[in-house]
């Protein structure tokens, strides 16, 4: 009588040292089994056959957890993003024709750019702060009602004050920290001159203005008697060199904590004379919010504001994109569509 059992045991000590399981059930031991069905008395037959079914079953089902197991190699985390094949023993660089800059990544570095020459140096936001930063540095103390104008995500997660982490809604989360970092530069006698081009986002309805993601560009600029003069001249430098010609500009009265006195910063429409779809027939385009640094955002950062003040400005860049290449609707800049992005 042959001894399943003991082939049994054979089988699968062989599998689990096997790097072809699946070899094994090719074994000759199933042949011969097999072979002698016929040869069995009648009564016998259908018992040993389903025995021999039995160690075929257990045997593949080993196959299988053996085979799973060398699948599972181990593999180093790679880095998705690398311009190049990172498991190619000598790295090749991907053809470049597989992607390209976002038009909304080369016109930050452009606008960057400009502000550097002019002597401000560049810096990143976060995508998640304190509400400390958000607010309070800037002036709004809690229940402050210019809050509700930054309708912003929250997290259900509290930091040590109990308050949620917001994803900023603007810029201007990182003026403190400027302030801060920068500060030493006063005292040499040079001013603080900072920049932000980074990413913001709101609890927006979106249609063809409004995005819940976008990006802004930040500016603050602190030293010895700095005015209004010196914040229009800055940012009428900047515009005219973003777009290339000459340009009037207006500025309105405005409310935000932050700053005092506040304006809104509008542009002559750069593509009309009587009026156009841009500037909604109006000749201008309102483009971003600016003002003098308000003396306790000032004092929050250690600096003295009877010795020195400062402007600050935060301005749309998917705005002053938009206005560049005449795209219509916002959410194509965030959408991934390729249509779209190719024509840049
Ligand atoms: N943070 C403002 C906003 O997103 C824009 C802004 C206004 C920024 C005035 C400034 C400023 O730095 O001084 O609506």
């Amino acid at each position: 009588m042959t001894d399943i059992p003991a082939i049994r045991e054979t089988l699968l000590a062989t599998v689990a040292q096997s790097n072809a399981p699946q070899e094994v059930l090719r074994a000759p031991e199933f042949r011969k089994l097999y072979a002698q069905i016929p040869a069995l008395p009648a009564e016998e037959r259908g018992a040993f056959g389903q025995a021999v079914n039995e160690l075929k079953t257990a045997i593949e089902a080993a196959v299988d957890a053996r085979q799973a197991e060398l699948d599972q190699v181990d593999v180093a985390p790679i880095d998705v993003t690398a311009p190049f094949d990172v498991n190619a023993t000598r790295p090749n660089l991907l053809p470049a024709e597989n992607g390209s800059e976002h038009p909304l990544t080369r016109e930050m570095t452009i606008i960057s750019d400009i502000f550097t020459r002019m002597g401000f140096v560049a810096e990143e936001s976060r995508e998640i702060d304190d509400q400390f930063h958000m607010f309070e540095s800037l002036n709004f103390p809690k229940g402050h009602p210019a809050r509700d104008d930054y309708d912003t995500f929250m997290t259900t997660q509290v930091d040590q004050n109990g308050d949620s982490f917001v994803a900023p809604a603007h810029t201007s989360t990182m003026q403190h920290r400027l302030l801060v970092q920068y500060r030493d530069m006063l005292a040499q006698g040079e001013p603080i001159a900072a920049l932000v081009p980074d990413r913001v986002f709101r609890n927006e309805d979106l249609d063809a203005k409004h995005e819940h993601t976008f990006y802004q560009v930040e500016g603050i600029y602190v030293g010895k008697s700095i005015n209004v003069g010196n914040l229009v001249a800055t940012l009428q430098t900047f515009l005219e060199e973003y777009y290339g010609r000459k340009l009037n500009v207006r500025i309105n009265p405005f409310y935000f904590p932050f700053t005092e006195p506040s304006f809104e910063f509008a542009l002559e429409c750069p593509f009309c004379e009587n009026g156009c779809s841009v500037c909604s027939g109006s000749k201008w385009v309102e483009l971003l919010g600016c003002g003098m640094i308000h003396p306790n955002v000032l004092r929050a950062a250690n600096i003295d504001p009877a010795e020195y003040t400062g402007f600050a400005f935060g301005c749309g860049i998917d705005r002053l994109v938009m206005m560049k290449y005449q795209i219509e609707d916002i959410r194509n800049l965030e959408s991934g569509k390729l249509d779209f992005l190719r024509q840049f």
